[in-house]
C-alpha cells in the first residue's frame, strides 16, 4: 500500500512537550530571555557530551564557523575547504575576510582528500576546514592531521553533521583547534536555529565569547575591544538544546538502528552502492547515503515521490560550492590553485541519493522505502 514518507518529522513526546513547557515557565519567571542560565547549562552539557573543556553557544552553525575563523585571524589569508559542502562553510571564511581555496574530496570517504590539501596550499594558507559529510569522519584523519601539522595549518572541524560521530573513540568536535556544530531542524540535535563551538584552548575560548557579544570582553560593561557581532543564543533556544542533548544517546541509537535496517535490506542490490562506514568510525547517520548511476539518479528521485509518496531528503551535496553562481560572480573571493575539475566531488554529487532517516521513522517505513528503491532500480536495469 502506498505510504506518505515526508522529508522530515520532528516528533516530541508528551513528556518532552511538558518538559519544554515547564522550562518556558522558568524562563518567563527568571526575567532573562537571552544568555542566562539555560545557555550556560546547554554549553556545559554539550561540552560534557563532546568531551571538550569549552563549548560556546551561538545563534547558528554558520556563526560557529565564522567566530573561530575571526579569532584565528584569517583576514587576508586563505583557507582550504572541500567543494563538497554546504555554502555556509566557504561563506563563513569569506565573511571572516579570508579567501577560499577549494579542494577535491576522496570518493570513498566523501571528505577532503589529504593529498589535495598538500596540492592546494598557497603562500598564505593558514588553515583547513574538513567537513564530516553525513556524519562520517574521514578515516584518513591521521594523514590530514600530519599534513596540516607539517605545514603549520590549523584544522577547524565543520561538524554540522557530526554530533556524536567518532573516530578511534574520539568524538568529532575534539579533533581540531576548534569545531562548529549546527542545530538546524534537520540536524542530529535541533533547536530551530543555533550553533555551538567546541574547543580545548582557553585563550581561543575567551576570544569566542568576546566576539559573540559584539566584541565585549565583559558582557556587563559597554567596552568593545574586538570586531564582534551579535552571535548570541536566546534562552528559549538553549532550552530546546538542553532537551535534545539529554536524549542524544537515544537519538544516535535510533539513527544507527535505522541505518542498519537499510543496510540489511539493500546490501547486494544490483546497481546500488552503499556508503561504507569503516570499523574505526561511528557515524551519527545524519544522512543515509547510497549511490546509483548518474543517468538514473534524478529519475529515481522523481519516481520515488510520484509513484510511491516518498520525499527524499537533499543530497550532500548536489551543487558543489565552486560552481555556485555567487562565486562565479565574485571570482576575486577565490584562489584557484591546482586542478579545477574536482572530479571526485562531481562524481559523488551526481550519483548520490539520500534516503529518509529521522527520529520516529518506523521499521515498516524503512522497509517500504528500501523496497520501492529496489523496484525502481530493477525497472531501470
Ligand atoms: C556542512 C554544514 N556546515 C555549516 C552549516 C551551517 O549551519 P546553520 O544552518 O546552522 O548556520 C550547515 C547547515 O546546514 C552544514 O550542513
Amino acid at each position: 500500500m502506498r505510504k506518505k514518507i515526508p522529508l522530515l518529522r520532528l516528533p516530541y513526546t508528551k513528556n518532552e512537550r511538558s518538559y519544554i513547557s515547564r522550562g518556558l515557565q522558568e524562563i518567563l519567571n527568571s526575567g532573562f530571555l537571552t544568555m542566562s542560565k539555560k545557555v550556560t547549562h546547554f554549553e556545559e552539557l554539550f561540552a560534557k557530551f563532546i568531551g571538550t573543556k569549552f563549548a560556546v553557544a551561538v545563534n547558528s552553525g554558520t556563526s560557529a564557523l565564522e567566530i573561530p575563523l575571526r579569532a584565528l585571524g584569517v583576514k587576508g589569508k586563505s583557507i582550504i575547504i572541500p567543494t563538497n559542502t554546504f555554502m555556509a562553510t566557504p561563506l563563513a571564511a569569506l565573511h571572516a575576510g579570508a579567501k577560499v581555496v577549494f579542494a577535491d574530496i576522496s570518493s570513498e570517504t566523501l571528505s577532503i582528500d589529504p593529498k589535495e590539501i598538500e596540492k592546494r596550499i598557497t603562500n598564505n594558507t593558514v588553515g583547513v576546514i574538513p567537513v564530516h559529510i553525513g556524519g562520517i569522519i574521514s578515516p584518513q584523519w591521521r594523514e590530514i592531521e600530519k599534513i596540516c601539522k607539517s605545514n603549520n595549518l590549523f584544522i577547524l572541524e565543520d561538524a554540522a553533521h557530526a554530533h556524536g560521530s567518532e573516530i578511534n573513540n574520539k568524538k568529532a568536535g575534539t579533533l581540531g583547534i576548534a569545531a562548529s556544530f549546527s542545530f538546524y531542524p534537520t540536524k542530529i540535535l535541533n533547536t530551530g536555529e543555533g550553533g555551538m563551538i567546541t574547543t580545548n584552548d582557553k585563550s581561543l575560548y575567551k576570544k569566542f565569547i568576546t566576539l559573540r557579544d559584539h566584541g565585549k570582553e565583559n558582557p556587563k560593561k559597554n567596552i568593545h575591544t574586538d570586531l564582534g557581532y551579535n552571535w548570541r543564543m536566546a534562552e528559549i533556544t538553549a532550552l530546546f538544546g538542553i532537551q535534545q542533548v539529554k536524549k542524544v544517546n537515544k537519538i544516535l541509537y535510533e539513527r544507527k538502528k535505522q541505518a542498519d535496517l537499510y543496510n540489511k535490506i539493500l546490501i547486494n542490490t544490483p546497481n546500488l552502492k552503499l556508503q561504507e562506514v569503516p570499523k574505526q568510525l561511528k557515524s551519527s547517520y545524519y544522512k543515509y547515503i547510497v549511490f546509483v548511476n548518474k543517468s538514473i539518479r534524478d529519475k529515481i528521485k522523481t519516481k520515488m515521490l510520484k509513484n510511491f509518496g516518498i520525499t527524499l531528503p537533499g543530497e550532500v551535496y548536489n551543487t558543489l560550492c565552486h560552481s555556485q553562481p555567487v562565486l562565479k560572480k565574485n571570482k576575486n573571493l577565490l584562489i584557484k590553485k591546482g586542478d579545477q575539475s574536482f572530479k571526485n566531488a562531481k562524481k559523488i554529487s551526481s550519483e548520490q541519493l539520500c534516503l529518509p532517516l529521522y527520529p520516529g521513522l518506523k521499521d515498516v517505513e524503512i522497509k517500504y522505502v528500501a523496497h520501492c528503491l529496489k523496484k525502481l532500480l530493477n525497472d531501470f536495469a
